[in-house]
């Protein structure tokens, strides 16, 4: 991070920047799934500029589009349910999945990775775009964030590989990713965690 003080406003600026970083990291996927979609605004980034057939998924459908306007692609579906559930959807499904600002709202992130894992095809990514502790978000919102080395261990605990996980944007973004093994015997689905693991307040 450089001297320069960070301006309050910092994430709605960024926002755009980190919508196409995304789009561009998963422009090869054709069936996404976004976690904790919110209003769906990403998901119908990603439709609309990479042709994707996105399902958001919230535990709360309050800032859903509508209808009208959540269809205007024809690839994007709403979902009001629980990530920890996603019985809709079968095994291996999917190609990749994101969550933009949502994980660290998650009680139960690792049940949630879990199941990402599940709807994940074999090669298929996982990326977390979140707010590092101690950053910007942290004075502005004061919720319970994670450092990029926990948010690693979460995902090595729920078995990705190849993972990366680093503070990006001058410090006030964490982004991380992995990947659901690719190799026959890594196939089976892990056993859940069994703990109930909370991100550790600041
Ligand atoms: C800060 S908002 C971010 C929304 C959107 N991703 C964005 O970037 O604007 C976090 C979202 O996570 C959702 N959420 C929290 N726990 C969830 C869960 N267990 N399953 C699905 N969504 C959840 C909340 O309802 C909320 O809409």
């Amino acid at each position: 991070m450089n001297g320069r003080p960070v301006p309050d406003d910092f994430y709605e600026v960024a926002k755009p920047r980190l919508y196409g970083r995304i789009g561009r990291e998963l422009r090869v996927a054709r069936h996404v799934l976004d976690i904790g979609c919110g209003a769906c605004e990403l998901t119908e980034f990603l439709a609309r500029g990479y042709h994707q057939d996105v399902t958001g998924v919230d535990v709360s459908s309050e800032s859903f589009p509508r209808r009208a306007r959540c269809t205007t692609s024809g690839r994007v579906r709403c979902v009001c349910r629980d990530a920890r559930q996603l019985d809709f959807i079968k095994d291996e499904k999917i190609d990749a999945v994101v969550t933009m600002w949502a994980l660290h709202e998650m009680t139960y992130p690792l049940e949630i990775l879990s199941e990402a894992w599940r709807v994940l095809r074999p090669g298929g990514e996982i990326l977390i775009v979140d707010f590092p502790r101690d950053s910007l978000a942290q004075r502005l919102w004061n919720e319970t964030y994670c450092r990029p080395d926990e948010l690693a261990e979460m995902l090595r605990e729920t078995h990705f590989s190849l993972i990366r996980s680093r503070a990006i944007e001058r410090g006030q973004i964490l982004w991380a990713k992995g990947y659901r093994p690719e190799a026959i015997a890594d196939r089976k689905r892990p056993a859940a965690p069994s703990a109930e693991k909370r991100l550790t307040k600041t």
